[in-house]
Parts: structure tokens; sequence; C-alpha cells
């Protein structure tokens, strides 16, 4: 150990996050002040309810009722913000923070999608850290491993399954037959997901992720709003049903990919290859990929979330700032980020997952497939679950004119074509209600 005096934390909020650090640090204080030279302590806390029960001992630890105060307080070196929100108490604390010269640790995904770029400004202004290993994929060190393990190749594609919650859903549909709605309220009723789910299951939080994962693959500026989102309310059993018979899973799938139009940053539910790696994570588990020109294809899978597994990655931010280590927040100073360009959803290629419930009539089939061929769409597969009267030779098991669920597997074609092509098939009155798609990525 070196003659450094101890490195002085304030933490602001001590919910599941704040408390396991707590923990981590009095479990595991002499190791770490052995890997960082010298130690860290605890020198302010401070939450919203003061003497509640965190399981913790935060005896002799000063409390500090205004997290601000914290915040700028002569008494710490760095500030841990673990409160959340993307404005507020967060926002207005790290922006004190970062404006008395206190270093910054921060899990708030939130916060940085939208406020990244400024916060990292102020932080570069000072010379200080703004670390934030918690805010992507929990207790996975893909930060770091962007930061500083990979700095020497062109990303391609980074993807991942980035939201524990939705993955838990989906994999629990797919595993027992069951729909969205009932696996969601027994979900709730569990504590694994929130009364208000949206920013689970509509793609938001996996967003805010992903917003910072393109910014350190690609050097552009985060930015949430050029992200598209797609949740997963409008996945069926139906659709696992087909997955499972075509080699597929269904799952919240994040991707940022370098395109000639720009990056095209999309959530939503994606079709993969059962064989795939991401395939097999399951559950509550996250899972990030990166592709380098070098070093090929990189895969880390483990908890996206928890109290132990995120303070493990907030700890690792804290021990890089008691030996030295300070790098600007997103590799490039801000003035070198680029502004991201969104290509929009209507130039994406790639295949297509289709799922029609046809009226079971005579040239329904015939006609569809015409619609898909003036788009130039050709189509891997067709799967009919019973067959409709145009197909000679086949008996039908339906009643005339009432739907047959029909699947469709595309070969790769823009997105803009099949979209034209499924306007016109429901236009022509073929179609029961709106198609679904599902795009398939090719991993
Ligand atoms: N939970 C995870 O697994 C996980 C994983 C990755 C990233 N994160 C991120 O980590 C952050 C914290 O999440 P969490 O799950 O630990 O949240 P949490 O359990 O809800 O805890 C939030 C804490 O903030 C405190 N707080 C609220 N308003 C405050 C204010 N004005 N001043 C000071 N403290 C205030 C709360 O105080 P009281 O306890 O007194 O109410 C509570 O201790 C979020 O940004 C989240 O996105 C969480």
């Amino acid at each position: 150990m070196t003659d450094l005096p101890p490195l002085r934390l304030g933490i602001a909020g001590l919910g599941t996050v704040g408390a396991g650090l707590v923990s981590l640090l009095r479990e595991n204080g002499a190791a770490i002040a052995d890997r960082s030279g010298r130690s860290i302590e605890v020198a302010g806390v401070s939450a919203r309810t003061p003497g509640k029960d965190r399981g913790v001992d935060l005896a002799g630890i000063p409390w500090f009722a205004n997290a601000c105060d914290l915040a700028r307080s002569d008494s710490i070196d760095v500030f841990v913000e673990l409160i959340g929100g993307d404005e507020g108490p967060a926002l207005q604390s790290v922006e004190v923070a970062l404006e008395a010269g206190k270093h910054v640790v921060t899990a708030n995904k939130a916060l940085l999608a939208r406020h990244g770029v400024y916060l990292a400004g102020l932080a570069e202004k000072k010379g200080l850290a703004l670390n934030f290993e918690a805010a992507i994929a929990g207790g996975i060190p893909i930060v770091k491993g962007l930061r500083e393990s990979l700095l020497g190749n062109s990303i391609s594609r980074v993807y991942g399954i980035l939201n524990g919650t939705s993955n838990y859903i989906l994999t629990r549909m797919q595993r027992e037959g069951l729909p969205f709605a009932e696996v969601l309220a027994e979900a709730q009723a569990l504590g694994y997901a929130e009364a208000d789910p949206t920013f689970d299951v509509d793609g938001q939080d996996a967003g805010h992720k992903l917003a910072l994962l393109s910014a350190l693959a690609f050097g552009v500026r985060p930015d949430f709003g050029a992200i598209h989102l797609e949740g997963i309310r409008g996945i069926t059993p139906d659709d696992f049903d087909a997955a499972e018979e075509l080699g597929y899973r269904i799952k919240l799938l994040a991707v940022a990919i370098q395109t000639e139009n720009g990056i095209e940053a999309r959530v939503s539910p994606t079709m993969i290859p059962k064989t795939s790696a991401l395939a097999g994570v399951d559950g509550p588990l996250n899972s990030v990929a990166v592709e380098g020109d070098y070093s090929g294809l990189i895969i880390l899978a483990g908890p996206g979330a928890g109290s132990r597994a995120t303070a493990s990655s907030v700890a690792s931010d804290i021990i890089d700032i008691a030996r030295g280590h300070i790098s600007p927040p997103f590799i490039l100073p801000v003035a070198k980020l680029r502004q991201q360009t969104r290509p929009g959803m209507f130039s994406h290629e790639g295949g297509f997952y289709i799922r029609l419930s046809v009226f079971d009539r005579p040239g329904a089939i015939a006609a569809i497939a015409t619609r898909m061929a003036e788009q130039q769409i050709s189509l891997e597969s067709v799967v009919q679950k019973r067959a409709p009267l145009d197909l000679p030779g086949i008996s039908r098991a339906g009643q005339a004119g009432e739907p047959t669920p029909v699947v469709m597997i595309t070969h790769r074609t823009r997105e803009e074509r099949l979209r034209s092509a499924l306007a016109a098939i429901v236009e022509d009155g073929h179609v029961s209600g709106v198609p679904q798609t599902i795009r398939i990525e090719a991993l």
C-alpha cells in the first residue's frame, strides 16, 4: 500500500445498489485497498428516509438529508449517484458534484442516455471521472471492455439482451406456452416486474443502455431519441410455436449496427437462431456481444441486475479512480463524438418472420404471393396450420371463409418493401387483423 490518503466516497441512494455497495466495501475492503494502493472509505451517505433498515451497518457514517449537500461536501472525493431517474435529484446532484470538482460514479443509464454529453462535458472540463460500468447490463464488464480492451478494433455491430425482466417474461412464455399478460401478472406478484412495467417491456430501459453502448462502440454522442423502440407486448404463444418449428428463439434484442446510412440502433422483439449463443441466455440474465474487426465476436453474459452484481460494477469504477485511471466517459473527448445519423427503420435490411390470419378462400395465398413478388421479396419458407382452398390435392380443415394462420419467413429484404407489401395485402382484404412481423437477426 502507498502513502496515498483514503479515497472518500459520498454515496447517494441506499436502495438495492447503494446498500449492496456498502456491503461489498465492508466485506472486501481490505483486498480492495491492496488492489487500489489506498483504502476506500464511505465518508457520507444520503437517501430519502433516515433511520430505515437497509440491511447494512451505517453506524458512524455521516448522513446528508440532501444529496446535493453531499455532492459538494469537502469531506468526499467521489460522488456515487445511486438514486436513479433522468431528472430531479440524480441530475442535480451529479451536476453539483462535477461543478465542485468531485469524480462521479453512477449506475444511472436513464440519466446518461439523456444528459450524457452535457455531463461528460462538465467532467472533461475539470479532468474528472464520470464512470458508469453498472449502467449497462449490471454486473457484466462491458463498459471497461469497450473503453479499454477492444480499443484497437473497428466495431461493426454491438448487440445484446439488456433487460432481464423482458427476458424472464419471454423465457417463461416460450417454455410454458403462456400468454404475455399472464406471465407479466405473475412476475409482478413475485416482484420480478415493476407495478408499471412500461420501462422494461416496452424497450425504454434496453434503449437507454443501447444509447450508451452505441456511443462507446461507434464514437457517437449518446442519443436515446435515435433508438427505434418496440416492446414485447404483442408477442403471442403462436409466435413461439412458429419460432420453435422454424428453429428460432424470440428475444428482446438491442442492436446497433454500422450501416452505410449511419448507425441503425433498435430494440425490438427479434428472432435469433436457436443455435446462437444468445438463444441460451434465459431468465433474468443479460448478454452483450461485440463484433470487432480484429477481436472477432466477443460475447459476455451474466446477471444484468441485482444488488451484488451491480455493486461489483460500481466498485470497479471506484477502484479505477483510486488507482488514478481517469479517461473520457465516452472514450473520445466530447468535441470528437459524432452526431448520430438516424437512418430510420425503412432502410433496415434483413429477414422477417410474418404471421398472417388469412381468410380461407380461393386465391388468397396466390394474391399474397403476388404482393410479395411485386416488392421483390422472396420467401424462404411458408408454414400453414390448415390448408387453404386453392392448394390442389390438400384437404382443408377449417371452415370456408375462416382465417387460417400462415407463417412466412422472408429472405433478406429492405424493410420498406415489406411494409409496402403488407399494406397492400391488408388492403386486398385477404387477411384478418394486423400482420405480425418480427425481424430476424443473423447471429
Ligand atoms: N437495481 C438494479 O439491479 C440496478 C442495476 C443496474 C443499474 N441500476 C441503477 O442504479 C440506480 C439505483 O437503482 P436501485 O435499484 O438501487 O434503486 P432503489 O432501490 O429504488 O434505490 C433508490 C435509492 O435512492 C434514494 N433516494 C430517492 N430519492 C432521493 C433523494 N432525493 N436524495 C437521496 N436519495 C434518494 C432512495 O431512498 P430511500 O431508500 O430512503 O427511499 C433509495 O435508497 C438506478 O439508476 C438504476 O437504474 C440498478
